[in-house]
């Protein structure tokens, strides 16, 4: 039968793409296109050479390739020609044995920003009070993608490179199963059969040299990472042990703040719905709007500035806690600019209950039930409480913060005049008396009996 492989360019991914050929298995290679990880921003990065590579070769192997073009390879009109140059082709060819299977780029970037980063940004999302869930809003995405080829291909499997300990595999899976119920998932980190084969990395390393699989040029750091648009982890190697500090060099996607510049970026963002739908640079009156843009000039900038850099020990779903390194620039500009139009325009009890959702959101996002019934009906409400969060928020970028500045918006429940100490507006301050009376008679009651209490 046919698997649809959710193929990361890595060694890993490689190495099981062969092997589940090996097994008999017509495979069908899934890369997800995410525009800053195959273009510009990561042209160093080895997976995103390896799907340049892949790309490009599939373009040399199967021209007129549906999803492929020249210069589609993973380059861009930003950067054009810089993939090929420096990254040679090197992948399996027919002259090593081993055919290339069949592959499928898809570009999931702007479904990416609109149906899963927007929500987060809604929501306020936050993992155990700080991971913004960069990996946990991708898997979603890039299964439920990976099983519409499945179905469209008519393939039975899908695979996937998750280890058996980590939080991935379930995410995964848990859409899989969610979206095409006769799916069947082959995640070869739980066979026994493979993960006594492979007991290590060079392990992996030697297979793929007997099978002509190019083995990444750019030496391996001694941590994993995964990027996506919305942020990069660092995790495992030695970065295991909690005490180990960020080694220099580490961070990919955000400037040292020590060493971010000395002024800052001042963006004025407008919010939609909750959603941020334009924003300026107000020193240069440069404008970007539509999602995936202004998403991506805003990684620019906090990027720059050294904005997003957390190093957290978290608890996985499955039960251990494990210590990550992320990066999330544009997301926390954007965390913190929604949360002050929100406060700005949601009525103050409204606010309260769409926090507890926002709670449960991120660990539902967390878990992996993203296609879950009470994960839809908890989006489905803080949508709802979007509709009014409209306004436009300034901010200043500057030394790895963001700070608020100001903001203004035609449906603000802030009222100037009854809020003011000059004016007296629609209030009469003698009705406070009686409010703080009627609010004390508990209190009074409470502490009337506890001094009973002690004094026995
Ligand atoms: N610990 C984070 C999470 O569970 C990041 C996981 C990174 N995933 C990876 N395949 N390296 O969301
Ligand atoms: C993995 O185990 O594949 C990465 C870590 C995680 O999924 O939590």
């Amino acid at each position: 039968g046919s698997v649809v492989l959710a193929y990361s360019g890595g060694l890993d991914t490689s190495c099981i793409l062969v092997w589940l050929k090996e097994q008999g298995y017509d495979v069908i290679a899934y890369l997800v296109r995410e525009r800053p990880r195959c273009l510009l921003v990561s042209v160093c990065l080895p997976a995103s050479a390896q799907v340049a590579s892949l790309s490009a070769h599939c373009y040399s192997f199967k021209p007129g390739f549906s999803s492929l073009k020249p210069g589609d390879g993973g380059v861009s009109a930003e950067a054009p020609g810089a993939l090929y140059a420096s990254w040679p082709l090197s992948l399996p060819t027919s002259s090593s044995g081993f055919l290339f299977p069949q592959v499928f780029i898809e570009d999931v970037s702007r479904e990416f920003v609109e149906e899963f980063i927007w929500p987060a940004i809604q929501s306020s999302a936050l993992y155990e009070d700080r991971y913004l869930l960069g990996t946990s809003l991708a898997r979603p995405c890039i299964a439920r993608k990976q099983v519409e080829i499945a179905q469209r291909e008519g393939a039975k499997y899908v695979s996937h490179g998750a280890t058996g300990k980590g939080n991935d595999q379930v995410r995964f899976e848990l859409t899989c199963y969610s979206l095409a119920p006769q799916i069947k998932v082959i995640a070869p980190w739980r066979m026994p059969e493979f993960y006594n084969r492979f007991k290590g990395r060079n392990d992996l390393m030697e297979y793929a040299k007997q099978h002509g699989i190019p083995i990444p040029v750019t030496p391996k750091n001694p941590w994993s990472m995964d990027e996506n648009l919305m942020h990069i982890s660092y995790e495992a190697g030695i970065l295991e042990n909690p005490k180990n500090q960020a080694p220099p060099g580490l961070y990919t996607k955000t400037q040292d703040p020590a060493k971010a510049p000395n002024t800052p970026d001042i963006l004025e963002i407008e919010f939609r719905k909750g959603v941020p739908v334009k924003v300026t640079n107000v020193k240069d009156g440069t404008t970007h709007q539509t999602s995936l843009e202004l998403f991506m000039y805003l990684n620019e900038v906090a990027g720059k500035h050294g904005v997003g850099r957390i190093d957290i020990v978290e608890n996985r779903f499955i039960g251990m806690k494990s210590r990550g390194i992320y990066e999330t620039p544009a997301g926390t500009i954007l965390y913190h600019a929604h949360l002050d139009i929100e406060a700005f325009t949601m009525d103050r009890e409204v606010r309260k209950i769409k926090q507890g959702l926002g709670l449960k959101f991120a660990e539902l996002v967390y878990t992996g039930f993203w296609h879950s019934p009470e994960c839809e009906f908890v989006r489905h409400c803080i949508a709802k409480s979007q509709e009014r969060v409209e306004g436009k928020v300034q901010v200043s970028v500057l030394k790895g913060q963001v700070y608020i500045l100001g903001r203004e918006s035609p449906l603000s429940l802030y009222n100037e005049e009854l809020v003011s100490m000059n004016v007296q507006g629609d209030y009469e301050p003698i009705d406070a008396t009686g409010f703080i009376n009627i609010n004390s008679l508990r209190l009074k009651e409470y502490h009337r009996l506890q001094s009973k209490v002690t004094a026995k």
